[in-house]
């Protein structure tokens, strides 16, 4: 064949004013109706479709092929674009006023019959559709995914420059850094014995490009965590990941404006309204439940311990006397059956709850409830003030530690709650979050990292508990979309935070004494922030699952049902490296059907 362009146009570019003129177009065939006469193909390139009329008496190409042409055979043809005969305009397609007419015709490559059919109206098994991604991806949902991230990252990119951020590279094979996740471990051929350790993200790089001078860093970072994978996490992902020196927290934020509305004003035609409002993590746990809250719709949660405080309904009492709190929503009008709300009371439960009280506003005002029996006038009138009850409103109400009851309210709210407009996009900052909390076994994690600088380091020290950091994190609809902070530069600060977390300093030394190190020649005062780029694309797309904006994702179990990884490799690989996969782990291999699963 002819070397040189095969196309002079995209097929879905043609339009009326077309009409007349020879094109050469290449793509695939989205969809063929031959009743033995004249054949008509929707023909698809990455522009999108137009339809082709061959017709056997024009000879475009001898009738073998023209009849023996199937659903996704690669084809490029020469033909003249005419307006479509009066009637069989197509008003839903752009190219839809118009059809090529063939005049030749070459299969460049036929297709074997698909496994599944390329419609966007199907629902297609998930590991299927991984498996033959590269068919998939052909759909138009998934390739318009994949033109939004292009065009996301490009705008990040955009606004990253024309601010003067500095576009650098840091190494993904690096020594394992503290930041919450599981590190991936890559063995050392050279070093038997050794792991290098994935980037969870490229944090600790960032700020050595700080002490090394560069005022203003980005990068679209590849992060790697080896945990369960869910709708909103991968085991590698992107981030753009920011940082600055001689700036703080209010630079940070006006940069993520600026990157967040230029991006949505790509995806979606809408420019956010700024500043984004802003919410101390402490309201934002009491109001929402959450430190990522929704606020497309109010549904807030309410302390009631006032309208309790005397109350002889044991459920309530015995939980203020233990110290706990009284939380309610108002859900308005659920019209809620009574399965409804024993379900809701279910829910709770299983979301840790050790119960749920509802009560039903009647349209007199008065309440309706298994337990309203055990409530005093006064209390009820208390409850209805604080909820701002009205007839037809559903009150629920839960008793129990606050962590407790504010995560089971928060998480009904997203249950109950309808945002009036789903298109919206609510951002918001979430800021002064505490430096540490405790986890399952009581000892102090950061909530962020460890490099996160708290506010009052002599607090922290006297009262890790209750010390705030100068941490932030970006939220929309329900989703954290990044977090950031302003850094400790102090190697003392830094120091100390290590040993509120149980880091020795023979330990930390070992482990990051060469950051601490670095820190002590002249480190600028910085602070930073990664946004979760999946997770930004998949919301502006409107899709539930970040796998639908990745090319090339791994399933729940975290394999990749294309290429077969992870898979076991050859034993002279791991002799190389020094590495005896243990018995146990053979024997296991032994009873699967196949090795590695
Ligand atoms: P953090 O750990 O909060 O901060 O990550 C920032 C953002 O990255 C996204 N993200 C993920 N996306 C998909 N899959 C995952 N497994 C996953 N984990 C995180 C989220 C998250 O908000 N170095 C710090 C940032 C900083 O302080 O500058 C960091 O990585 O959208
Ligand atoms: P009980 O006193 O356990 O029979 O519970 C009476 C009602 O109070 C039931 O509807 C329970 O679901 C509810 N209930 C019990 N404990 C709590 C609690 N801690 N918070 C809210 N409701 C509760």
């Amino acid at each position: 064949m002819a070397e040189g362009p095969m196309k002079t146009h995209g097929a879905g570019t043609l339009r009326g004013d077309d009409a007349g003129t020879e094109v050469m177009l290449a793509g695939w065939v989205n969809r063929r109706r031959d009743h033995g006469g004249v054949i008509f193909i929707d023909l698809r390139d990455s522009t999108g479709l137009v339809q082709v009329v061959l017709n056997p008496e024009d000879a475009p190409a001898d009738e073998e092929t023209l009849h023996g042409l199937r659903l996704e055979y690669c084809v490029s043809l020469t033909g003249t674009v005419r307006d479509r005969p009066e009637g069989t305009v197509n008003p839903d397609l752009p190219t839809g006023k118009v059809e090529v007419v063939a005049s030749s015709l070459v299969v460049l490559s036929p297709s074997e019959p698909l496994p599944f059919q390329l419609d966007d109206r199907i629902d297609i098994d998930e590991a299927l559709r991984l498996e033959y991604r590269y068919l998939d991806l052909r759909r138009a949902t998934m390739s318009d995914n994949l033109v939004a991230r292009s065009r996301a990252i490009a705008a990040m990119r955009r606004v990253m420059d024309e601010q003067g951020f500095l576009d650098v590279e840091t190494p993904t094979l690096i020594a394992s850094t503290p930041e919450g996740a599981r590190d991936m471990l890559v063995p050392s051929r050279l070093r038997k014995g050794s792991f290098y350790a994935l980037p969870q993200s490229p944090q600790l790089f960032k700020q050595l490009l700080m002490i090394a001078g560069v005022e203003r860093y980005y990068q679209v970072a590849r992060c790697y965590r080896d945990e369960d994978t869910r709708a909103d996490r991968q085991l590698e992902f992107t981030q753009l990941d920011f940082e600055g020196s001689f700036w703080g927290q209010e630079e940070v934020l006006a940069t993520l404006e600026q990157i967040a509305s230029r991006v949505t004003a790509t995806l979606r035609d809408f420019e956010p309204p700024l500043p984004f409002p802003r919410l101390t993590w402490h309201e934002a746990m009491s109001r929402y439940g959450t430190d990522k809250p929704d606020i497309r719709f109010g549904m807030e949660i309410k302390d009631l311990g006032a309208a309790f405080a005397a109350s002889e309904f044991k459920a309530f009492s015995d939980v203020l006397e233990a110290g706990g709190t009284i939380r309610g929503i108002n859900a308005g009008a659920l019209g809620a059956s009574r399965s409804k709300l024993d379900a809701l009371v279910a829910r709770a439960q299983e979301l840790g709850a050790k119960g749920l009280v509802w009560l039903v506003v009647e349209d007199d005002g008065s309440l309706r409830s298994p337990v309203v029996k055990f409530l005093a006038d006064a209390e009820q009138q208390s409850l209805k003030e604080g909820l701002e009850a009205t007839a037809g409103d559903v009150l629920l109400i839960v008793a129990d530690e606050q962590k407790t009851a504010l995560e089971v309210l928060g998480r009904l709210r997203l249950d109950l709650g309808q945002p009036d407009d789903h298109d919206e996009l609510a951002y918001l900052f979430v800021v002064d979050f505490p430096v540490f909390e405790r986890n399952d076994d009581g000892d102090w994690v950061p909530l962020h990292h460890p490099f996160t600088a708290p506010v009052d380091v002599d607090q922290m020290r006297q009262d890790p508990g209750h010390a705030l950091s100068k941490a932030y994190d970006l939220v929309v609809n329900g989703s954290e979309l990044g977090s950031g902070s302003v850094r400790i530069h102090d190697p003392d600060v830094q120091a100390q935070v290590f040993d509120i977390l149980g880091i020795s300093t023979e330990d930390a030394t070992e482990r990051f004494g060469w950051f601490l190190e670095a820190l002590r020649y002249g480190t600028p005062p910085h602070a930073g922030f990664a946004i979760g780029i999946d997770r930004f694309v998949a919301i502006l797309q409107d899709t539930p699952n970040i796998r639908e904006v990745i090319p090339f994702p791994k399933t729940q179990s975290g394999a990749d049902p294309l290429t077969g990884s992870p898979s076991p490799v050859e034993e002279e690989q791991l002799r190389d490296l020094g590495i005896d996969i243990r018995d146990e782990v053979r024997a296991e291999w032994a009873a699967a059907e196949t090795p590695g699963d």
